[in-house]
């Protein structure tokens, strides 16, 4: 145990003067790497410099539309932190019914969330672009987050650490009395499982909080998505339950996800994906449940972000798609002279 302790700390030692090397004389490349990633998932909408009007997909949103991230007057009353945590937040169930929303919380579904697609410091570089966009500059300190989530897994593991010698030694005690206890007693006694319960349950808090610790310094660099594919659904059920689903699925796809933003139905919504009026004809269930769980495991590159669905929601979505079925588009009718 000692030596893979020593071996993970030996890890996070390593990390730390690798980004010590890296810190500073990059600011270029960072900004570089923002502009290039703004180009990719957000100039569709917001435009090459941020104005109104000037995204391609901007005119056929449903309203609010995209914000101007040129405007200093409004986009200056933000920290970097707020516009960090709208690229990267949780999706918000804005229906009637839907979830709590706090006045000031922001939660438009048709902006989409990142937080899913890209690693913690591609959205700092993202939000360093913007900054340039209002002619400000980004001062929150990047490097010392990173810094700080190094800390925190050496911190998470040495309070596993410690827990579990904790618990050890109190699960040795118990085992100790029992065998003394069975000794006298010339008979087995067994042993007292509640006796070191406590330690036992600060132990699993200490591994959950590790893994969420390597989670977090993970996810600083490496896309959340990278390398997980997303099991195959089980989509089997009764037609009443499935007509039931896609209702729900239909309000997600507009008041959650904002799908509409990007997909046309009819006459309606965005144009930066395909039009889905015939998507429940054209695609698969279980490929569709797939994609919008993690689109970026089938395409790593696409404009589509994955949007943080719960397997819940991906399956009511999926049914609401298998729903639309609209007729092929009639080609135009020749007029003919008569
Ligand atoms: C599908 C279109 C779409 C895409 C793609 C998109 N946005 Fe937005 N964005 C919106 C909409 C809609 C709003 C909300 C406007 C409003 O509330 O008035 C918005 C608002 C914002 C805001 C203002 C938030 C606030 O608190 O008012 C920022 C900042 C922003 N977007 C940045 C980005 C960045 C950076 C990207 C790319 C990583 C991006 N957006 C991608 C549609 C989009
Ligand atoms: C920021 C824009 C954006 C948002 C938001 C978005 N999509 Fe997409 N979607 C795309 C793009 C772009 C593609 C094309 C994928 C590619 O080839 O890269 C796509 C592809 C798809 C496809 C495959 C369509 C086909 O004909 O092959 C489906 C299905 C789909 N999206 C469903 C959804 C659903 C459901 C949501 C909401 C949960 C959603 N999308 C949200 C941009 C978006």
């Amino acid at each position: 145990m000692k030596a893979a302790r020593l071996q993970v700390i030996g890890t996070v030692a390593g990390l730390i003067g690798v980004w010590a090397m890296t810190a500073g004389g990059c600011a270029n490349e960072q900004q570089k790497r923002g502009q290039e990633l703004y180009a990719h998932y957000c100039m569709h909408c917001h435009g090459e410099s941020g104005r109104q009007n000037e995204g391609f997909n901007w005119s056929s949103m449903p309203d609010p539309k995209p914000k101007d991230l040129s405007n200093k007057s409004e986009m200056g009353t933000f920290k970097d932190e707020d516009i960090f945590n709208t690229i990267s937040r949780d999706m918000k169930d804005t229906s009637p019914d839907g979830d709590k929303i706090g006045d000031d919380e922001f939660a438009v579904p048709t902006m989409p969330t990142f937080k899913y697609t890209l690693s913690e410091d591609e959205i700092w570089a993202i939000v360093g672009y913007v900054r340039t966009l209002h002619g400000m500059k980004l001062e929150f300190k990047v490097e010392e987050r990173k810094k700080e989530l190094a800390e925190g897994l050496k911190a998470a593991q040495d309070k596993f650490d410690q827990a579990k010698q904790a618990y050890e030694a109190a699960e040795k005690k118990a085992s100790e009395e029992a065998e003394k206890k069975s000794a006298e007693l010339k008979k087995d006694v067994e042993v007292d499982e509640s006796a070191y319960a406590k330690e036992q349950a600060a132990m699993a808090q200490a591994k959950k909080e590790l893994d969420a610790a390597q989670v977090a310094l993970n996810n600083f660099s490496t896309r959340p998505g990278k390398g997980t594919s997303v099991p195959r659904p089980d989509l089997t059920m009764k037609p009443e339950q499935a007509a039931a689903l896609a209702e729900v699925g239909k309000k997600l796809y507009s008041n959650k996800y904002g799908c509409n933003g990007c997909h046309s139905i009819g006459e309606e919504g965005g144009k930066v994906g395909p039009a889905l009026d015939r998507a429940g004809f054209r695609l698969n269930g279980t490929w569709v449940y797939r994609w919008v769980k993690n689109p970026q495991a089938m395409k790593p590159e696409t404009r589509m972000p994955a949007l943080g669905l719960s397997d819940a929601d991906a399956k009511a979505v999926t049914m609401y798609l298998n729903t639309l079925r609209a007729p092929k588009a009639e080609p135009p009718v020749e007029k003919t002279a008569s």
